[in-house]
């Protein structure tokens, strides 16, 4: 893979560059160079180095059939690089019920494009807003992706929450909350390793505390419901 000299990347060569991004996102590493809280600075990084040093402001604007398009190629690389964790719902989530249309934009989770999967106990997260208080066992998994404004791919970190059995956090409404980062690292798990990485998790859900500490996908995103 070539890299890209600052004047290149000045004159936005975004053309050539999304090509070349689609024709080697499949075969890309898993990044441990793209944490969560990437500084969506303008690009940083080394401007000699790889593509996927690049960090941007404003991720690209896609359509929702570009960014359909862009996740079907980075998806293996996602599954790839949480399943290195070695967590059961990494390993398994792409074949749970995805529950958006497309990639979304999410604001709240590092300006990433979202997909949204459920677990087979968490079937009724369908009905939505009338899901009620989802079962023990329940595992929600967001994968996330962005895209730079070159059109570089960088991988996103893993989304979870997971109904625990009653009793595990009153506060969280028994929620476990997960990170898990592009190269299978766990970030942070409520009441286990790195707690106190994703703890921010929590107060923002607890707004939602009526409906399951819940904020579900944006209407126009969401695949049918029951
Ligand atoms: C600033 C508020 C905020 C923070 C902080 C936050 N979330 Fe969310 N979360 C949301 C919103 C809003 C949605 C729904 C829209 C979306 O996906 O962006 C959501 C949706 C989710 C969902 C899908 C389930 C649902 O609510 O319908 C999961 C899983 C999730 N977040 C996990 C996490 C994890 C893990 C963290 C911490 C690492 C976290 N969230 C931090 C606001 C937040």
């Amino acid at each position: 893979m070539r890299s890209y000299s600052w004047s290149e990347i000045r004159r936005g060569v975004a053309g050539a560059l999304l090509v070349a991004a689609l024709a080697h996102a499949a075969a890309l590493p898993a990044q441990t160079d793209a944490p969560a809280d990437v500084e969506m600075g303008a690009i940083s990084g080394s401007p000699e180095g790889p593509r996927r040093h690049f960090r941007l402001r404003n991720p690209a604007e896609l359509g929702t059939d570009e960014a359909e398009r862009i996740y079907r190629i980075a998806s293996a690389s996602l599954h790839a690089g949480y399943a290195a964790s070695g967590l059961e719902e990494a390993r398994a989530y792409q074949g749970w019920r995805r529950f958006n249309t497309a990639p979304y934009l999410s604001s709240t989770h590092g300006n990433h494009y979202i997909n949204n999967y459920v677990n087979p106990p968490g079937g009724a997260y369908a009905r939505f807003e009338k899901a009620g208080t989802l079962p023990a066992g329940t595992v929600i998994a967001k994968d996330s992706f962005s895209v730079t404004e070159t059109g570089g791919i960088l991988l996103g970190p893993l989304f979870v929450m997971q109904k625990m059995p009653p009793g595990f956090n009153y506060l969280t409404g028994d929620w476990k909350y997960k990170q898990v980062q592009p190269d299978g690292t766990l970030l942070g798990e409520t009441g286990g390793a790195g707690a106190e990485r994703v703890e921010y998790c929590i107060a923002c859900h607890l707004a939602r505390e009526q409906q399951d500490h819940l904020y579900f996908i944006p209407p126009a995103f969401r695949a049918a419901g029951e």
